[in-house]
């Protein structure tokens, strides 16, 4: 039997905080034991808005290093750079003449970038989710793990393969591409700002406190918690929509203390912030200390993180270069392997 595949990435834009690994990276952990897993740091996606040489090599490196500080192992899953496997642009620029471009322009995320942006809007930023469909294609996923925020362009990858490539190209009994599913799961697939429980937490919030980083020393996490929203009710709640600090700091609650979420809800049932907020500290300190321990080995001797991400590098050519060939052929380029 061949183990169903899942492959998901994060930007490695600034530090990766809590709202990442709740909301995507702790489920890759999971799957990696039932599943074929790749996982990339999606630098091509990075360049969609202006950046910064130093720090994208820099923030390369250091989120494939968090990948492993947070479990995921390099000799159950392939780890990669994106930018590193020509095949995403290659392919990226064939299902871009496939894709309408209505279909671009509909994208939540874009039209929330790019109001941001002004005038300055790249033709990458519009082309970022055509990409992304090319990331998840290329490797026959089945599954794609990701936050709330992305099931739109998730679907976006699901009708190019269906609608776009496999019925106009293949046929009924010989798709070209696998058309994948996503996964999101329930609990904290979007983690909230800590500044105000309406916003999503985000890396490009201008309020660091807003978000704690997986790197965050423990007295600044100490400080960002001191200072997180609250309101003025007793004892902590799901759902309550005038409460939306209180559903999602006990969210977060209850993964990072292993509660649980009817464990957790209980126990705070009565509580006030004022016993919450320690408490709620300590889990997070313990919770990231682990995490920030070997995050600081891989980055000191970056051997060993050179050569997970080689041997990421060889597994993702091999199976990209496929599936690419696949499309090509099917395309009608001269191929010659
Ligand atoms: N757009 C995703 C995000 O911001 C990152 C991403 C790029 C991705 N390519 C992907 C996620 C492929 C899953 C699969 O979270």
């Amino acid at each position: 039997m061949t183990l169903k595949r899942v492959l998901s990435g994060v930007q490695p834009t600034g530090d990766i905080h809590i709202g990442n690994w709740l909301g995507a990276i702790r489920n890759w952990v999971e799957l990696q034991q039932t599943h074929e897993t790749f996982v990339c740091v999606v630098d091509l996606h990075a360049i969609t808005t202006p950046h910064d040489p130093k720090s994208l090599y820099k923030s390369s490196l250091s989120t494939a290093a968090l990948y492993i500080a947070c479990g995921m192992d390099p000799n159950k899953c392939s780890i990669f750079i994106q930018s590193q496997i020509p095949a995403h642009t290659e392919l990226c620029w064939i299902l871009n003449c496939l894709t309408p471009l209505n279909w671009m322009e509909r994208m939540i995320q874009f039209k929330e970038k790019a109001i941001k942006q002004g005038e300055n809007v790249s033709i990458g930023l519009l082309d970022y989710p055509v990409l992304m469909a090319a990331d998840i294609l290329l490797y026959d996923a089945d599954l794609v793990p990701v936050g709330e925020d992305q099931k739109q362009h998730l679907e976006l990858a699901r009708d190019i393969a269906s609608q776009r490539v496999n019925s106009k190209f293949g046929t009924k009994n010989n798709p070209i591409l696998r058309v994948p599913k996503p996964l999101i799961l329930k609990e904290c697939a979007k983690v909230m700002s800590l500044t105000d429980g309406t916003k999503k937490m985000s890396k490009s919030d201008p309020n660091e406190n807003s978000r704690i980083s997986l790197l965050d020393h423990p007295d600044v996490i100490s400080k960002k918690i001191k200072r997180a929203k609250t309101d003025s009710e007793i004892g902590l709640e799901y759902g309550n929509f005038s409460r939306p600090e209180a559903d999602n700091l006990l969210s977060i609650y209850s993964i990072i203390s292993g509660l649980g979420k009817e464990k957790a809800a209980l126990n705070c049932r009565e509580m006030g912030w004022g016993t919450f907020k320690p408490e709620f500290t300590d889990a997070m300190i313990n919770i990231l200390t682990p995490i920030q321990k070997q995050y600081n080995e891989l980055m000191n001797d970056k051997g060993e993180l050179n050569r997970v991400l080689e041997k990421g590098k060889n597994t993702a050519q091999e199976v990209s270069h496929v599936t690419l060939n696949r499309v090509k052929e099917a395309l009608g380029f001269y191929t010659s392997s």
